[in-house]
């Protein structure tokens, strides 16, 4: 007994160091599948998110995970995604403050960005409990989750999900205080700036499509992992390897983003950050 304890004392900081390199890595990952998809500087003009944010329709199985957690960028029917996700923050620094939620469609059709953006989601007062999951207990519902509609024909559409740190003393501009609004335009940077919010403490994004594009598709290139900025102990990964085109021919990288695994992940398991 006694000695288990010191095994587990002894060990348990290492899993620490590990869990923590693990999401800088994945904090590098999604920062540059946010570039990639053009999403910064479209919607945000700067991404440096603080932690990782997991988002779970639980209407897909994570063959790599074996969880329901979506992968950056996962195309989705506007059905599988017609009900709010499960979220979920993994992040270094402690999430022990309140919380301000939202999805935005970074993609109404003919809209001048970031003016253009669809709000679908915003809930203020929103805490991350001891288990990392995002809780709307004690949250006011500006907009109540609106599933994605997009228009047919209008490509494939991202929408940002963001958890941002609400400052103490928070006041809402106006316009986005009353509570049960429905999607309706609204410029977020703007908001952001008015609201005085603090960090953006992670993010994610799928794409829905309906019918066929008439729009042109995006052009991205693969994420490269030897690029990747990795700013602490991402001890035990592998060497990073260059993901060159490991499916064909993507000289014009219709929306697809590629990336390798590192062999060694630790004990927390990532991968749905590098794989897209
Ligand atoms: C994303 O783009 C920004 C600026 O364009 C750059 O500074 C940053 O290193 C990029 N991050 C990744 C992970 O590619
Ligand atoms: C957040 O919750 C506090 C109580 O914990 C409440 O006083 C405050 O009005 C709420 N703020 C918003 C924006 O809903
Ligand atoms: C609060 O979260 C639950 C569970 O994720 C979700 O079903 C519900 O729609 C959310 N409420 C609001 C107002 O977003
Ligand atoms: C890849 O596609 C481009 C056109 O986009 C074409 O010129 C090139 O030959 C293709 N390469 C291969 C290996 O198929
Ligand atoms: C380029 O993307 C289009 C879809 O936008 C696809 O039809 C075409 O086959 C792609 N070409 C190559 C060379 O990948």
């Amino acid at each position: 007994m006694r000695a288990w304890a010191l095994l587990t004392a002894a060990v348990l900081p290492l899993v620490a160091a590990q869990a923590n390199g693990d999401i800088n890595l994945g904090i590098s990952a999604i920062e540059a599948h946010f570039n990639q998809s053009h999403i910064v500087p479209d919607f945000l003009s700067t991404f440096e998110p603080k932690g990782l944010l997991d988002v779970n329709f639980g209407v897909y199985l994570n063959i790599v995970t074996g969880t329901g957690n979506i992968q950056p960028g996962q195309k989705f029917t506007k059905d599988e995604v017609g009900s709010a996700p499960t979220l979920t923050v993994h992040s270094p620094t402690t999430l022990n403050g309140q919380y301000v939620l939202a999805m935005l469609d970074a993609d109404v059709p003919g809209a001048k960005l970031p003016q253009g953006t669809n709000r679908h989601w915003l809930v203020y007062n929103v805490t991350v409990g001891q288990d990392s999951t995002i809780s709307n207990a004690t949250g006011t519902a500006i907009s109540r989750y609106f599933g994605p509609g997009p228009a047919a024909g209008s490509g494939p559409h991202r929408y940002v999900i963001l958890v941002y740190s609400q400052p103490s003393g928070f006041a809402a501009p106006a316009e986005f205080s009353q509570p049960e609004q429905p999607v309706a335009p609204m410029d977020w940077s703007a908001f952001v700036t008015n609201s005085h919010l603090g960090d953006l403490i992670a993010a994610n994004y799928i794409q829905v499509e309906e019918g066929t594009a008439t729009a042109s598709l995006l052009s991205t290139v693969p994420v490269v992992t030897s690029t990747l900025a990795v700013s602490s102990t991402a001890s035990g990964s592998a060497p990073a390897s260059s993901a060159t085109s490991p499916s064909g021919n993507q000289s014009n990288g219709s929306g697809s983003l590629s990336i390798r695994v590192p062999i060694v992940m630790g004990l927390v398991a990532l991968p749905a950050y590098f794989l897209a």
